[in-house]
């Protein structure tokens, strides 16, 4: 795929979906084939430097957007920086401004709490690109949001391949596949033609 291109994986349930974006991630390894990113062979590759590539290149949202409930939301945001050398005060101005990305910048200190599903994985795909990942996967992210919340995250998700992030998104929703470059359907764990 080209950087900054997009793929939407559709097809029933049980299919493979999350399966191959847990491959693609590098949080799942896969039992056989190939898969290379940037070049690079990622089957058979240590568990640590699969640990460095997706804490250096890969960016994760899902169905559940897994918010810290008691913390302000650049907080939640900046986890997503927990692997970069960054000093205190640029890991706060990086997650405020991944917010302002997302279009939150005005709940960067409320709790992520009293938000709303839409707003919480919003938050979530904040957190997914505060650290600009190369690759951005989401795995069903509208799946617990209402059509119009979840046309409003699609949209967003599907912008940030703007700026260069790569999306892979998996997903029930037929929306998804009309907004990707390419749309692969996956059925029994193959691709279907
Ligand atoms: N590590 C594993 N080992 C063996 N089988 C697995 C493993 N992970 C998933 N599976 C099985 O592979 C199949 C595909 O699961 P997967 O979660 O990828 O489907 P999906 O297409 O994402 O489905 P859904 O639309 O319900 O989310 C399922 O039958 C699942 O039980
Ligand atoms: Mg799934």
């Amino acid at each position: 795929m080209p950087r900054g291109s997009s793929l939407a994986v559709v097809g029933p349930s049980g299919a493979g979906k999350s399966t191959l974006a847990s491959i693609l991630g590098g949080l799942q390894e896969a039992t056989e084939g190939s898969y290379r990113f940037d070049g690079q062979e990622m089957c058979g590759l240590s568990s640590l430097a699969v640990a460095r590539f997706r804490a250096d290149h890969v960016g994760f949202v899902f169905q559940n957007a897994h918010l810290m409930d008691e913390r302000s939301a650049w907080r939640n945001v900046a986890v997503g920086l927990v692997d970069a050398t960054l000093a205190r005060p640029d890991v706060e101005q990086r997650s405020r401004e991944a917010l302002a990305l997302v279009g939150l910048a005005s709940v960067a200190d409320r709790e992520a709490a009293p938000l709303s599903g839409g707003e919480r994985q919003r938050v979530a795909v904040a957190r997914a690109v505060v650290k600009r990942p190369q690759l951005l996967i989401a795995d069903e992210p509208t799946g617990s949001l209402d059509q119009k919340t979840g046309q409003a995250v699609l949209e967003l998700l599907f912008s940030l391949t703007a700026t260069g992030a790569t999306l892979i998104i998996a997903s029930h929703d037929t929306r998804a596949a009309a907004l990707a470059d390419r749309c692969v359907t996956i059925v029994d764990g193959a691709l279907a033609a």
